[in-house]
């Protein structure tokens, strides 16, 4: 039985992530580290909360005494960190948290994890440090996708506190042999994903027939993978990755934000007037791309079906979820 200490599982992502692992994989005992702020929902992990391969602990990831008995008492053969503030708005008004989360939390997961696992020369050991296209900060239409060694040029107190996460793995890659992977991927979308996010509020906003506010002109790009594939490229990466490695996790399916917003109103037969310019955010990047051939060719990484189906499935489930409640 091996091992995976997961952070921040009660989020989006990571609760995605272990209802997929403990349905597809027998022999893992999956600990789940999450502080439960605003953005965790455990409901999301009702199906696995008896299971006897998952485990539960409400904690920080910079209480450094917590994670590191943690390690001592189960000695995970992985950690998959997931917890992080999320939200580049909140990071517009409030930077600080993001700073202590998503930096000195990483910092001290790895330094826990160094110390449980150096004696042992990190044999069959794995940090994977899940990142974003955002660290490497905005390109035009006319620019290539980003590549793994494009540089870091994050814009927004969020990317840049990834990229400084990004950084600092990198330094104790490089300084004490840790054997860490960073994956950086696309926007998601899909299942569980806290309301204050893009997708599901067009389609909250949608139900109840509300404008649905879009940033600026509208014609700002991103790149969405549906929030499943990125967790099997994840768990790729875990099982295929070399350590010290970046991989990129795209879909390259890109839409601007009103093309996207139309969609989905015109799937949930809505009029397309409710979309709702207003003013833009401050430093708003313009277009993320990604160029993801490294985990296709090296990892066997490759996104299950197209966008029109997933966006179908993501806005029947929350129809399902959310119908009763107000947005
Ligand atoms: N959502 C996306 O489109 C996207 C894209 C690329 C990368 N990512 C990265 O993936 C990861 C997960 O994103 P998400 O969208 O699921 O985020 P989320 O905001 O939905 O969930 C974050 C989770 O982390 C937990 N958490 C926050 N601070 C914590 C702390 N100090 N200690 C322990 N737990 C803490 C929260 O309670 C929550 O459950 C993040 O690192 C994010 O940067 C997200």
């Amino acid at each position: 039985m091996k091992t995976i200490l997961v952070t921040g599982g009660a989020g989006f992502i990571g609760s995605n992530f272990i209802n997929r692992h403990l349905e597809r994989y027998d022999g893992y005992h999956i600990i789940n580290l999450d502080k439960l702020t605003y953005a965790a929902n455990p409901e999301y992990l009702k199906d696995v909360e008896c299971h006897p391969c998952y485990s539960f602990i409400q904690g920080d990831i910079c209480d450094a005494e917590l994670v590191g008995s943690i390690m001592e008492q189960y000695r995970p053969d992985a950690v998959v960190n997931f917890a992080a503030e999320s939200h580049v708005d909140r990071s517009i008004g409030d930077p600080g948290i993001f700073a202590v989360t998503n930096i000195i939390g990483v910092m001290t997961l790895m330094d826990a994890a160094r110390r449980s696992w150096r004696d042992a020369g990190y044999e069959g050991k794995i940090f994977l440090q899940v990142s974003t296209d955002e660290v490497y900060g905005s390109i035009t239409n006319d620019q290539e996708p980003f590549t793994e060694e494009s540089p870091l040029l994050p814009n927004s107190p969020y990317s840049a506190s990834k990229a400084s996460a990004d950084l600092m793995v990198r330094a104790y890659i490089k300084t004490y042999g840790f054997p860490a992977i960073i994956t950086r991927c696309c926007n998601n979308y899909g299942p569980c994903q806290n309301p204050e996010k893009f997708i599901p509020t067009c389609i909250l906003s949608a139900m109840e027939n509300k404008p649905i506010p879009i940033y600026g002109d509208g014609l700002n790009i991103r790149e969405w993978i549906y929030v499943q594939d990125h967790c099997d490229a994840i768990a790729k990466a875990m099982f295929e990755g070399v350590t010290g490695e970046i991989y990129n996790i795209g879909s390259s399916e890109e839409f601007s934000n009103i093309d996207l917003a139309k969609h989905i109103l015109a799937i949930m037969n809505k009029p397309l007037d409710l979309v709702q310019m207003v003013n833009d955010r401050p430093g708003h990047d313009f277009r993320y791309a990604l160029d993801s051939r490294k985990a296709m060719e090296r990892l066997g990484f490759k996104c299950s079906r197209r966008f029109e189906e997933r966006i179908m499935d993501t806005v029947k489930w929350y129809l399902s979820a959310y119908s009763g409640h107000s947005a």
